[in-house]
């Protein structure tokens, strides 16, 4: 029973560490030594290239590495076997601080402080008073991730929404739904959050259109996918002021290419696709238990719904 791990050469060694540690039993091997490709029972992927899943005449399951399986699903050749995520605790608490650093940063103005000091200039009167329950804070996306953000950031004071594709009901969260409710949702919303899956229904989702509903001077936090943006509507939105600033952890093509317009522009801040990181020590324990559920023909942690695309 062999687990074949395809992603980033950097981490590799440290999940094979990881494994030998919880999963003494279990063979791993890392792309491209395959080996003999009809040893392999399962994968562990963050991005594998197309086709690659599909020469591997008798894969059982696909694990995704990461919260997203959107990656996986980009491969028309991606074999007709389970695909489950990861849902991990470190994940969503590397999320959360992502997106509570950013709300915080923007609700203190921070981004006036940071170009006021690049230009000597000693201004405290740049600074908005408000109080935390002054501040409507929106996030798209209520699941793992979503549910966690809106906890600490209504925690903190925080005037909370949240927008999902089905209806939720969180304690202190004010929920919406669906299309309908996407425009009334944006319009409360001063400080926008994107924690959605990608989807069809989500590509895209953040254009000219979108971006217009949000108060005037709103701020957008983006740690889902780039896709979810239309970057020259982003662009645009800056430069009329509808948006006063953002912050991207993700883009349309990652590395972010040297000669994109977000790398320069005053009013993006951008992170390389690091709000959070899946940590080995924690997730080989729920890939060592997906296999073992595969093998004993249990249902199997965190699958994802193919229909839905999360
Ligand atoms: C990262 O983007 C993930 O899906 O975990």
């Amino acid at each position: 029973m062999t687990l074949l791990i395809i992603a980033p050469g950097e981490r590799l060694e440290w999940w094979q560490r990881e494994f030998t540690r919880a999963a003494p039993d279990l063979e791993v091997r890392s792309w491209p030594d395959v080996g003999d490709p009809a040893d392999i029972r399962y994968a562990l992927a963050w991005k594998p290239p197309a086709g690659e899943l599909a020469k591997l005449p008798n894969l059982q399951a696909v694990l995704s590495m990461g919260a997203g399986a959107d990656h996986l699903f980009v491969d028309p050749t991606l074999p007709d076997v389970p695909v489950t995520r990861v849902v991990d605790l470190y994940l969503t608490a590397g999320i959360t601080e992502y997106v509570l650093m950013h709300v915080l940063r923007y609700h203190r103005n921070q981004p006036v402080f940071a170009a006021q000091q690049r230009e000597h200039v000693w201004d405290d009167r740049a600074r908005e008073l408000r109080q935390a329950d002054e501040r409507r804070v929106g996030v798209m996306g209520l699941g793992e991730l979503g549910r966690d953000a809106v906890a600490k950031l209504a925690a903190l004071g925080f005037d909370v929404a949240g927008w999902s594709r089905t209806a939720k009901d969180i304690p202190g969260v004010a929920c919406f739904d669906g299309p309908d409710e996407l425009a009334p949702f944006l319009a409360r919303t001063e400080i926008l959050v994107c924690l959605l899956p990608m989807t069809a229904q989500t590509a895209d989702i953040l254009n000219r259109e979108t971006l217009a509903q949000l108060p005037q001077g709103a701020y957008l936090i983006n740690a889902a996918r780039g896709g979810h943006v239309v970057d020259a509507d982003l662009i645009g939105a800056l430069a009329s002021g509808q948006l006063a600033h953002a912050t991207l952890d993700v883009f349309r093509e990652e590395p972010l290419p040297g000669d994109h317009p977000f790398w320069d522009h005053p009013q993006i801040t951008i992170t390389p696709h690091n709000a959070s990181i899946t940590d080995p020590r924690s997730v080989v324990r729920q890939v060592a238990e997906n296999i073992r559920r595969i093998d004993a023909g249990e249902p199997l942690l965190h699958l994802v719904d193919r229909e839905a695309g999360y």
